[in-house]
């Protein structure tokens, strides 16, 4: 793409790279204006952006399932010294790229899935993992990889979440007489969906509230914050894992 592409360029440029996901004004130029989910994410975004630090200067930042990019780029513009975006999707993938390159951001993206964050040899001082967990056949098994060997300390999470919204106390322990327990609607519970949800054949576990809570906890993350309904803000915390580990996973 020239250094100063006209209008009509960067429109052309990103129909042939759609469809996209996430609406970014590239210039002025819209990605996806007609979203089934209105200014997506930015309208997400406005409701938790004041929860993440506002200056990232010195701050090295992984975000996992990077889609278009909207996120690792408004990670860059809070002046992260490094924004790594990845995602088991080229396409995706070259949609950031352009972004990116569009909106003059120095920021890295690689074609890799989250099962390969061990590759990566590298911890990070802010994870997003931002609408993915929910794609996962294994979403238990990312959780662990990214806190094992990726996340160094914040960890922005989100998930599509159905059930119950209610938090029930839950019992460290219950006898194995114990069944109505199960039967309470606040009870942790992932829903597995065997063929499609809302069309998309790419959704596999959803959990409701009080299952996503408890899962980050036992994963060995502390939740700070809820800014919006799915949306988790939590550090790492070692004294939060179900203790000990039992096994590390490569
Ligand atoms: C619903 S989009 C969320 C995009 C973005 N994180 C957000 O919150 O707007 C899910 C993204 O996760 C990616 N994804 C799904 N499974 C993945 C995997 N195993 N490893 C890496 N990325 C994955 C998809 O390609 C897609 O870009």
């Amino acid at each position: 793409m020239a250094t100063n592409p006209t209008l009509e360029q960067i429109e052309k440029r990103v129909n042939e790279l759609g469809p996209w996901f996430h609406n970014i004004s590239l210039r002025g130029v819209q990605t996806a204006p007609n979203h089934f989910l209105g200014d997506y994410p930015s309208t997400k975004w406005r409701e938790f952006q004041d929860a993440i630090p506002r200056d990232l200067t010195g701050m090295s930042v992984l975000d996992v399932g990077c889609n278009g990019g909207f996120y690792s780029i408004e990670m860059k513009r809070r002046g992260a010294t490094r924004v790594l975006g990845i995602d088991h999707d080229e396409q995706y993938l070259d949609q950031a790229r352009f972004a990116a390159e569009m909106l003059g951001f120095d920021i890295s993206f690689e074609l890799l899935s989250v099962y390969d964050a061990p590759k990566l040899q590298e911890r990070f001082d802010l994870v997003l993992f931002m609408g993915v967990f929910y794609h996962l056949r294994y979403p238990l098994l990312a959780l662990d990889l990214l806190r094992q060997h990726v996340a160094k300390d914040w960890f922005i999470f989100q998930s599509m979440l159905r059930g119950s919204r209610t938090v029930p106390r839950i019992e460290a322990d219950y006898p194995f007489a114990e069944r109505g327990v199960f039967d309470q609607p606040g009870f942790p519970k992932m829903h597995f969906i065997e063929s499609c949800y809302s069309e998309d054949p790419t959704n596999w576990w959803i959990p409701n509230r009080s299952c996503i809570e408890a899962v980050l906890r036992s994963s060995g993350f502390r939740i700070e914050s809820v800014p919006e309904s799915e949306v988790f803000i939590c550090r790492c915390d070692e004294s939060a894992h179900r203790d000990p580990i039992p096994f590390r996973i490569t």
